[in-house]
């Protein structure tokens, strides 16, 4: 072990000639213009967990953190260090006297202000004193300030999103304890909590049990503070967790005496609480929220029975009324896998899988906020698996690998890609044909939001997107040594190669800093020794030497598909022109870049509305549909403690859609003027009786909120040195949870993955609402 502990990683400063070679006729630049750029790192000590951290936006500063850690006599013996570059990721300093040599746990990690004001924490267990330390900065990591913690920190440091100087964490004794001072002084504020959350306007939720054990989940209480714990509201009973999406808060409530329990929503922070209308559910089944936005939630109602299937809700702008949206959805009940995508890159385009009658798996996207459902169209470029083994060939169609097949251990590498910077462009690993296929998938890509595919590289790769959208990079993923990147300036229409380095390496992963804005790419690795690890930098800014100007843009229509018709292009009632880099542009965008758009309002037609509780749409139809089991049954829920009778043609406007005019279907929401119980948060009205219709929740799992913008972190970990172990392991932990998939080599172990799990839980507001 100590031996392995001095396994230095050699510098390597190579100045590779330039190899970049012209795949693709259609392109007219010459060769030398390519990247010329080599940088090269600093040296680091090989330790078993590496992080990478951006500090920042745009300032180029990663702090990266090794530590090396071995259980010695219960407790952990480690030790740390920090590196930092400031020229993004081209050289590093040694900066571990900046932290005194301590070691940082590496439960906790680094902790970066996710307002980029360049604050960063490092947790740090003085194990040979006792107690517990954090080095803080608030100068993007250059100096350090030591604090010693009252108490022993159970989970990371959260950073109130509204004002990062506001700290809040959980001690091991299940304390809550608040810094209003960027960590240097704490205070107490309520002990016995479970789970607690960041809410809007400096709010703090959080579970708390009277009895102090957090096992008993079902008698919890949910409080809130708005002032930073000098009061505190119970605003409900008999909770089982909670979660917090955009407009929304969920709870699900132990209802009466059984085991049920039911989902609860509130618009208004948890003052006024209405229970959510969905279809019953048994026991065993469970709820899952796939997004939120300020406008709806996709809601996940697994169906009855061991299926691994279930359907999609949408809700309403309220949260309480939902319709159907997508049947046979899939996601699997032991894994908790499900392909549901959202593509950042153009608004109202969601993608997932669904499990046919047959038992293959399909991928379908939507394009206006789940109201309508189809398969991707073929890519032209690509031949269909299935017109070589069936006689179906009208069946073909793409489908995407995403988490569903990383969970079958699929050699995908790589999740599905999309920047809200870079227009329309989606990457992702997928095969055509009848339905997803077994064998090794390619990558296409899509320019349109995913209207259109194209195969783009042959096999699994790694992939980025670098200048919002110029410029797209890829390196092969084999087990084989690599020395060679790709690159594409046209968004994947033709790729050129270039030679990085003359002494291949085993390529773990790649990382550009967030956001997609760089023209600076690291890709992480290590040679056939196993000795070292070997980071380049590649600077493609020689490569793009030129700014854009006017000329090299063209506008493009998002959503659009038949041009002759005056609504092309019309998604959730306007539509958006979009000024978008010609693809035979070779230039720069620059950083601060941003695509101009012109928006246009757009009539109300069909598409502007999801079918309304109890319809549904039939395949290849925009018309609703009364569900057989719903007909002479009007649906009455209980709002604000009346019940209201629904009286619907079948459509209900698509939350957040902007039409005017044009179609506009009757509906009514009517007073009963008759009590009821809008929740059962308060035991006493329990005994009235509810409505037919209310659901019961018996699980609710919260698997994608994208909620706050986290910045960029990465893990790898390796377990290598001087080649005792043949297992190279490696991971990406970003601000999505889609690219929290596993990227490296081998599989993971568990140990990885419970800390892996517990970092992102941390972070990024990944929550479970069970
Ligand atoms: C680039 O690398 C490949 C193998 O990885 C090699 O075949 C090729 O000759 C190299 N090109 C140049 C110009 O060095
Ligand atoms: C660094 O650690 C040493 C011993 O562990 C201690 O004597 C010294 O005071 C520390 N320095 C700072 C600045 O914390
Ligand atoms: C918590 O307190 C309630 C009564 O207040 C009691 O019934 C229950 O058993 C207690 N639970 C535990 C785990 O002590
Ligand atoms: C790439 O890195 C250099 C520093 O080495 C920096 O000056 C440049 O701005 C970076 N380029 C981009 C587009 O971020
Ligand atoms: C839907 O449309 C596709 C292609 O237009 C067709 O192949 C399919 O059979 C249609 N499905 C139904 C149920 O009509
Ligand atoms: C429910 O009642 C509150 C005040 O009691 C009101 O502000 C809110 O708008 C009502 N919500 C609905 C949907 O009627």
């Amino acid at each position: 072990v100590h031996s392995s502990l001095l396994c230095v990683l050699v510098c390597v400063c190579v100045c590779v000639s330039l190899s970049a070679r012209q795949e693709c006729r259609s392109h007219t630049q010459s060769a030398s213009k390519w990247p010329s750029y080599f940088g090269q790192l600093g040296q680091f000590i090989l330790s078993s967990w590496v992080w990478l951290a951006w500090v920042g936006d745009g300032a180029g500063v990663l702090l990266v953190l090794t530590t090396f850690q071995v259980p010695m006599f219960m407790v952990q013996v480690g030790q740390s260090n920090l590196y930092r570059s400031e020229d993004y990721g081209k050289t590093f300093q040694d900066v571990t006297h900046l932290i005194n040599h301590t070691f940082v746990q590496t439960e906790f990690g680094i902790a970066i202000s996710p307002d980029h004001s360049g604050k960063v924490i490092l947790t740090c267990d003085l194990s040979e004193i006792g107690g517990f330390r954090l080095f803080r900065s608030q100068d993007f990591g250059v100096s350090f300030v030591p604090t010693d913690l009252p108490f022993e920190p159970l989970i990371q440091m959260l950073y109130n999103p509204g004002d990062c100087n506001v700290l809040m964490t959980l001690s091991v004794m299940l304390d809550l304890w608040l810094s209003e001072d960027f960590g240097a002084t704490w205070r107490k504020i309520h002990d016995s909590v479970c789970l607690v959350r960041w809410g809007p306007k400096n709010s703090i939720y959080f579970t708390s049990n009277s009895n102090g054990s957090c096992n008993d989940k079902g008698v919890l209480e949910l409080w809130r503070t708005r002032d930073y714990g000098r009061s505190f509201q119970t605003i409900a009973t008999r909770v089982f967790s909670f979660v917090l999406g955009g407009r929304f808060v969920f709870a699900s409530i132990m209802t009466g005496m059984g085991t049920e329990r039911m989902i609860h929503v509130s618009v208004d922070g948890g003052d006024i609480w209405n229970m959510a209308q969905l279809p019953t559910v048994n026991h065993e089944q469970f709820y899952s929220i796939l997004a939120a936005n300020q406008d709806m939630v996709f809601m996940h109602v697994d169906d009855p029975g061991d299926s691994g299937v279930g359907t999609i809700y949408v809700s309403d702008n309220r949260g309480t009324v939902f319709s159907k949206s997508l049947e046979r959805h899939l996601y699997t009940t032991t894994g908790s896998d499900s392909d549901f995508t959202t593509i950042s890159s153009l608004r109202g385009v969601y993608m997932t899988s669904v499990l046919t009658q047959e038992g293959t798996v399909k991928t379908v996207i939507t394009f206006d906020q789940g109201a309508t459902w189809q398969t991707l169209r073929r890519p032209q470029n690509s031949h269909c698996d299935s017109e070589t083994m069936t006689n179906r060939p009208y069946r073909c169609s793409l489908h995407i690998h995403a988490s569903y097949s990383t969970s079958m251990k699929m050699n995908v590498p790589m999740l599905p890609l999309s920047q809200a910077s870079a227009v329309g462009l989606i990457l992702a690993h997928g095969s055509a044909g009848d339905a997803e296929s077994v064998l090794s998938p390619d990558v296409y890509v899509s320019d349109d939001g995913g209207y259109s595919w194209l195969l783009t590289l042959r096999g699994p790769h790694q992939y980025a997107v670098l200048d919002s959208g110029a410029l797209l990079v890829a390196v092969e993923h084999t087990t084989s040594p690599v020395n060679q990147i790709k690159f594409s300036t046209d968004e994947g229409r033709c790729w050129h190669v270039y030679n990085f380095t003359n002494n291949p390496l085993h390529f773990s992963g790649m990382d550009s800093e967030p956001g997609s804005r760089s023209l600076n790419v690291s890709l992480w690795g290590y040679r056939n020794d196993f000795s070292k690890w070997v980071v380049t930098t590649i600077d493609f800014r020689k490569l793009l030497n030129r700014d854009c100007g006017e000329e090299d843009y063209v506008q493009w229509l998002a959503h659009s598909v038949d041009p002759s018709n005056p609504n092309d292009g019309c998604v959730l009632g306007y539509k958006e022109r979009f000024l978008r880099l010609r693809k035979d542009s070779v230039c720069w965008n620059g950083r601060d870049y941003s695509a101009t758009r012109q928006l246009s309002p757009c009539p109300c037609t069909l598409d502007d509305y999801h079918c309304d509780f109890g319809y549904y749409r039939p395949e290849n139809s925009s018309e609703c549909v009364e569900q057989e089991e719903m007909k002479g049954r009007p649906l009455e829920f209980c709002l604000n403690g009346t019940t209201e009778e629904l009286q619907t043609s079948g459509y209900r406007k698509i939350p957040g859609d902007q039409c005017e005019g044009g179609f506009q279907p009757e509906r009514k929401e009517i007073d009963l003027k008759k009590m009821c119980t809008s929740n059962t948060l308060h035991p006493k009205s329990l005994t009235e009786n509810s409505s037919p219709h209310t659901a019961v929740i018996v699980m609710v799992v919260m698997a994608i909120l994208l909620m706050s913008a986290v910045a960029g972190v990465w893990l790898v970990k390796k377990y290598v040195c001087g080649g005792r172990f043949l297992v190279h392991r490696y991971s990406v932990m970003r601000e999505h949870v889609e690219a929290n998939g596993i990227q490296g080599v081998d599989d993971v172990d568990t140990h990885y993955m419970e800390t892996g799990k517990t970092q992102y839980l941390d972070d990024s507001d990944q929550d479970l609402l069970e």
